[in-house]
């Protein structure tokens, strides 16, 4: 039977077509099916797509870098994650509170019992985390620090519970209860800026050796002050609308920019393709698209992070109510979309077969119960994903977005536009996320 969060994972896709040709229907003046809904076209990508990914794709990593057999994808979680998503994406669009209370506490049960796994995963002592070295037991995956995405992980899925919280509480008036001064951007942050940043960041760190045909050298060093900014940045990003502190926002902006940028230096720069290549990729067709697709992404996301302080105090060209609407679909679009589409083949294959030239959701090599076995060294590097086509339409996508903030007499002919490339791009992930019968 497939794998059951790869299979949603490709609905999700779907669906996030489907409610982008309803937006560009809607935004050219035709008949919106869907009503051109914002926040259920956002959270199919945002929370569909990438977190479905996350809580079946790290058990598997951290089994990986533990040493470990590799887990069967957890059918209850998946079960109770799932639950909570229809319950979300049919009451939140309803504005159903007591739907709206149920999908958030159901989602918020399944992130805790997935931190307190992988916490255990990585904890003890009796796993090493490079099973090629041999000799002793080694002290457990805790104790590999910015060898893994561990770290970064299980700062990111905290991020979640905290923006989970928030996001239910955001129709259920919880944020005056909470002493939340600005609660819609307290969710958007602790989300990409939080989650979503730092889940990114893991997983560059356990697909860079994989990537690049090898063991990876050790970066510790640099990971670990990354994982510093990054996590300080977006604690002071979520504290600073909940306070009504504006200084502090510029403060983590400045603090998630310098982890962004050493991310970029150490992860993302080192894919580029003629690096890719020269580190004995397999032979590819398009060796390009993916690592572009990774490069553009980063670029994406220091665009908002540059723009904040003038909209916050003022000084910039556009006004912010013209930002905000669609600051959020740049980040969710050009950014984590895009990287996603890059890192998820890669870590779909790392993550069933351990790099050893695994088929999506597949898995290759196996263990004595049959299932992959995580002690196998990967033998041939694996591949980013995305094609010339996902590159150009999420990057003309995001361009278009950006050009809809300012010329507001094109707004409704460009997000149409940006909306039907989404599409397109959104159309390519499920056909290509869906392993070949
Ligand atoms: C339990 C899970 C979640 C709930 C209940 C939730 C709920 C909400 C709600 C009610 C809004 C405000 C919509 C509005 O005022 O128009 C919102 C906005 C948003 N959420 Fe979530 N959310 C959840 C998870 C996530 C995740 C995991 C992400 C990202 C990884 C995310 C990203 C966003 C973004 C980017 C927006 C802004 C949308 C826009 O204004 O265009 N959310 N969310």
């Amino acid at each position: 039977m497939a794998n059951p969060y790869l299979t949603t994972v490709a609905l999700f896709a779907a669906l996030g077509a489907l409610a982008a040709v309803d937006a560009a229907l809607a935004s050219f003046g035709l008949t919106p099916f869907l009503l051109g809904l914002r926040w259920l076209r956002i959270h199919l990508v945002t929370l569909g797509l990438f977190t479905e990914a996350v809580f079946g794709l790290l058990p598997c990593l951290m089994s990986r870098a533990a040493g470990r057999p590799l887990p069967a994808p957890h059918r209850g979680r998946w079960l109770l994650l799932n639950v909570g998503l229809v319950t979300l994406l049919v009451g939140i669009p309803l504005v159903r509170a007591p739907m709206i209370a149920v999908g958030g506490t159901i989602v918020l049960i399944a992130t805790l019992w997935l931190a307190v796994d992988l916490w255990r995963i990585g904890g003890g002592r009796s796993v090493s985390p490079s099973p090629a070295a041999g000799g002793d037991p080694a002290p457990g995956l805790a104790a590999a620090g910015f060898a893994t995405g561990r770290p970064f992980y299980l700062a990111g899925l905290t991020l979640l519970l905290v923006g989970a919280l928030v996001g239910t509480g955001l129709w259920l008036e919880w944020g005056p209860a909470l002493g939340i001064a600005r609660p819609k951007e307290t969710h958007i942050h602790a989300n990409l800026w939080g989650f979503a940043s730092l889940v990114l960041a893991g997983l560059l760190v356990d697909l860079h050796g994989a990537l690049r045909g090898g063991r990876a050298p050790d970066r510790s060093r640099s990971l670990r002050a990354a994982w510093w900014l990054m996590t300080g940045g977006a604690l002071a990003l979520v504290v600073a609308p909940w306070v009504a502190m504006d200084w502090l926002m510029v403060l983590g902006i400045a603090m998630y920019a310098a982890a962004t940028a050493l991310l970029y230096a150490t992860l993302v720069w080192p894919l580029r393709p003629g690096a890719v290549k020269a580190a004995g990729s397999a032979p590819d067709r398009r060796p390009w698209a993916g690592s572009a697709h990774l490069l553009t992404a980063y670029l994406w996301i220091l665009v908002p992070a540059l723009a904040l302080p003038f909209i916050v105090f003022g000084g910039a060209a556009v006004p912010a109510a013209r930002v905000e609407p669609v600051g959020p679909s740049i980040l969710s679009y050009g950014w984590l979309l895009q990287a996603l589409v890059a890192l998820l083949p890669p870590a779909i294959a790392l993550a069933a077969g351990a790099g050893a030239g695994g088929s999506l959701g597949a898995g290759s090599g196996s263990g004595s119960d049959g299932r992959p076995d995580a002690s196998e060294a990967p033998t041939k590097p694996l591949r980013l994903g995305g094609s010339p086509l996902s590159w150009a339409a999420l990057n003309l996508c995001t361009l278009a977005l950006v050009a809809s903030v300012a010329l507001p007499a094109q707004e409704a002919a460009l997000q149409g536009l940006a909306f039907g490339l989404l599409a397109v791009a959104l159309l390519w992930l499920a056909r290509n996320l869906l392993p070949e019968r």
